[in-house]
């Protein structure tokens, strides 16, 4: 028996209306990835041979999206003609000519779906021999969904929405999650029957149901009691609480694989980051995109890191990180912001109050405070000391500098690039470097300080510092009033 559907068919065209957004509701994000994309992945994990992706409303932005995720989907256009049963004529329509075997019908917005179930339901479809399978499931309060109407034997006869629903019908409380498998050649066939006359003037799909009944052909229920994988989002009350619902199931998979999270209410994981084990994540936490963290890490609190990899041993703490590298053993924060194209050295340190752009750090090199690094390859081993500045831009274009290995930076030096600072060199606090500083040297860019004896007594005299100077045993300086530096700056 062959459980590998032939095809798998995204229904994505509706409007959303209540999301109340200029976004397509597909296009919402929950966990790094669009609502149709995490359908997609889902619709994958089958191994199908064809996936379609039914669109219509905001047609180009969702195709735009559909090309960017997954190229091979095959994009379906549903005409004027309203419904789900539409939809799914115009998706089979897409597909090759005399498509036979298993096709599955799943929605768009319905995003923790998840492949195995979609395996199970497959599977249990072809054991069952029937042309219909319905992912069915038991709510509490089913308004709003349609209902699985069982006959006198316990077999699913039809299905009612709820505004073509009897008060008896009403009262049913399993619901029709939308999810099916079908007959191909069955369900081309009864859709050409399915007509509007309904409360809604739809071409509803759940009218297959009872023409695949009345022709005699088997329809099977497949219960789902994992009410949050049939769950759709209409608004955005329900896309933060799928949301919540998605990441809670992230950190309990990384949990499971061995790594401390403290508190998932607080940690954000998008479903690619990978972590490795006896990492802990503290609160506060956002490990979003592409992020890959190493084993034995501390990450948090306050963390948030995009596209970025760490590696094993590193710590970092209350940083930003975007498409960073952090070496193993690194350390980074607090309060630190690395942008696109940072990569940390092994055993490197970035620390308080230190923004890096374009910046490559050697192993074992520190920047430990107050530092703007752009545009910069820093040594192994060298010290950038506090305050220092990368001067990398012009006001016209960017300019790279080179700080060389074991090389040592002053506080408070501002490097106007380009500069090269040659390997096993010095640069003086408070230098504002514009020279190239070869081997060995030391660079002093800065005016030599000059103390002028008697200063306080001629030019604040009376006051409590002259009175603090003569007390100290001050000098009395040559009575020369020119060229005297002022508290607010050298004179001219
Ligand atoms: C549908 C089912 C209902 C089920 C419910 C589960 C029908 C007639 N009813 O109702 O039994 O309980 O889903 O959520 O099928 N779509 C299109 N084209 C359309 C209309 C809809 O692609 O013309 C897509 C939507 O984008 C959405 C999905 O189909 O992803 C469901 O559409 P929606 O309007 O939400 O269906 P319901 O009326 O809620
Ligand atoms: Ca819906």
């Amino acid at each position: 028996m062959n459980a590998t559907p032939a095809a798998v068919i995204v229904l994505a065209a509706g409007e959303g209306t209540r999301m109340k957004s200029s976004t397509p509701k597909v296009l919402h994000r929950i966990g790094g990835t669009t609502l149709l994309g995490h359908a997609v992945r889902a619709a994958r994990a089958t191994r199908a041979e064809h996936v379609s992706v039914v669109v219509r409303h905001a047609r180009d932005r969702v195709v735009e999206f559909c090309a960017a995720f997954d190229e091979t989907l095959v994009i379906a256009d549903q005409d004027d003609v309203k419904g789900t049963g539409r939809a799914v004529e115009c998706g089979l329509d897409a597909l090759p000519a005399g498509l036979s075997g298993t096709v599955l019908v799943t929605y768009g917005d319905v995003p923790l779906l998840s492949g195995d179930t979609l395996v199970a339901l497959t599977e249990a479809h072809a054991a069952s021999g029937s042309a219909v399978s319905v992912v069915t499931a038991h709510l509490d309060d089913p308004t709003g969904y349609g209902r699985v109407v069982r006959d006198a034997e316990g077999h699913v006869a039809r299905i009612v929405e709820q505004k073509d629903a009897s008060e008896e019908e009403l009262a049913l409380t399993e619901i029709n999650s939308g999810i099916y498998a079908f007959d191909a050649a069955m369900l081309r066939e009864a859709l050409a029957q399915v007509g509007t006359d309904n409360a809604q003037g739809e071409k509803y799909l759940t009218d297959v149901v009872g023409i695949a009944r009345a022709a005699g052909r088997g329809v099977s229920a497949h219960v789902v009691d994992d009410r949050w994988q049939t769950e759709g989002v209409n608004d955005r009350v329900q896309l933060a609480a799928l949301g919540a619902e998605l990441n809670r199931r992230v950190c309990e998979r990384h949990q499971r694989a061995g790594v401390t999270i403290v508190d998932p209410a607080t940690t954000w994981v998008d479903v690619d980051v990978s972590i490795g084990q006896d990492t802990t994540v503290l609160p506060g936490t956002q490990l979003l995109g592409a992020t890959t963290i190493g084993a034995g890490v501390t990450v948090g609190p306050e963390v948030t890191l995009t596209d970025s990899e760490v590696g094993d041993g590193a710590e970092v703490t209350r940083a930003v990180a975007n498409l960073a590298v952090i070496g193993a053993g690194a350390t980074v924060g607090p309060y630190s912001y690395l942008r696109p194209g940072t990569r940390l050295g092994a055993g490197g340190k970035i620390g308080g109050f230190v923004e890096t752009k374009n910046a490559e750090i050697g192993d074992g090199a520190k920047v430990p405070h107050l530092t703007y690094a752009g545009d910069v390859t820093i040594g192994e081993g060298a010290n950038i000391g506090a305050g220092t500045i990368f001067a990398n831009y012009d006001g016209v274009a960017k300019h790279h500098s080179r700080i060389g290995a074991h090389s040592f930076v002053g506080s408070h030096t501002v490097v106007v690039s380009p500069v090269q600072v040659a390997d096993g060199a010095y640069v003086a606090a408070g230098s504002a470097l514009t020279q190239d500083v070869e081997p060995g040297q030391i660079a002093v860019a800065r005016a030599r300080q000059r103390n002028v004896d008697g200063w306080v007594e001629r030019a604040r005299p009376g006051t409590r510092t002259a009175d603090a100077a003569a007390r100290a045993g001050a000098a009395v300086g040559a009575d020369d009033t020119d060229d005297l530096p002022t508290p607010e700056g050298p004179s001219t």
